[in-house]
């Protein structure tokens, strides 16, 4: 039913399109490491060729409702690199990594972006000039919980046309609400039960999983990484 619609796009996945199709090879990868036997590394980086998508332009217009709550226009992502370690069988938390560049399309002195779930380990926040790697100071972190928005307010104004690159550690949670990135149990070949991370990614719920400009409009590319825990 959806042949004619599966797609690749070169360059340019939009967030909600791209997740689903990347975190089933990591929900893939996670179940497999469920197995993984001894002798291999403790961490195993996966990475996610940013190009393939399932999504349809029918399923893409069904947007979210709740949005009168877009982030300001001024920003636009390019390319994320994002770092998960999903604790799946001890406390549930994600350790998380993300890098953004960005390009500037009208002046601002913040970035926003979306984030749900998720604590920002606001010391580890780095806002740097692509061009030049010179860091700009960044003078308060906010949250606005309404709107899921974390918002890095900076010293100076961003200037239009640069480009920019923010990265951050962040703290995220497998909840259990199926929502986002989210914590199951499975039955192993011995019948044991186990614990593995899956994901349900709406359109609202890529902000579950990392800090994202997490809109349709807001194409990106994708670099992922996915940890597991040792032992
Ligand atoms: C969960 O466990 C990991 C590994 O022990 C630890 O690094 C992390 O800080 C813990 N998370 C929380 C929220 O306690
Ligand atoms: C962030 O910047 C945008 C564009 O300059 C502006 O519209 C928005 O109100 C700012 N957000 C906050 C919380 O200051
Ligand atoms: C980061 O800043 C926000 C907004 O001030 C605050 O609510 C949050 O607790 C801070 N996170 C950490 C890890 O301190």
């Amino acid at each position: 039913m959806d042949a004619g619609v599966r797609r690749f796009c070169n360059s340019q996945c939009s967030l909600e399109s791209l997740l689903p199709q990347a975190v089933r090879m990591l929900l893939f990868v996670l179940l497999a490491l469920g197995h993984a036997t001894q002798g291999l590394p403790n961490v195993d980086d996966v990475t996610i060729p940013p190009w393939v998508t399932t999504t349809t332009e029918a399923s893409r217009s069904l947007g979210p409702v709740d949005l009168d709550v877009q982030l300001p226009r001024s920003i636009k992502p390019l390319h994320y690199v994002v770092k998960l370690q999903p604790f799946i069988n001890g406390n549930f938390s994600i350790v998380g990594y993300m890098e953004v560049e960005m390009e500037v399309l009208e002046p601002t002195s913040n970035i926003t972006l979306h984030i749900s779930d998720i604590i920002t380990k606001n010391d580890t926040v780095k806002v740097s000039d692509q061009a030049t790697s010179r860091g700009l100071r960044i003078k308060k972190h906010e949250y606005d919980h309404s709107r899921h928005f974390y918002i890095a307010h900076l010293r100076k104004e961003l200037q239009k046309g640069k480009r920019y690159i923010l990265s951050m550690e962040f703290l995220g949670y497998l909840n259990d609400k199926l929502r986002g990135f989210y914590r199951a149990t499975y039955k192993d070949v011995d019948g044991n039960i186990r614990n593995a991370a899956a994901t349900q990614f709406q359109p609202t719920d890529a902000r579950k999983a990392f800090p994202c400009f997490d809109e349709p409009a807001l194409k990106a590319t994708f670099e992922i990484h996915l940890a597991r825990e040792s032992g």
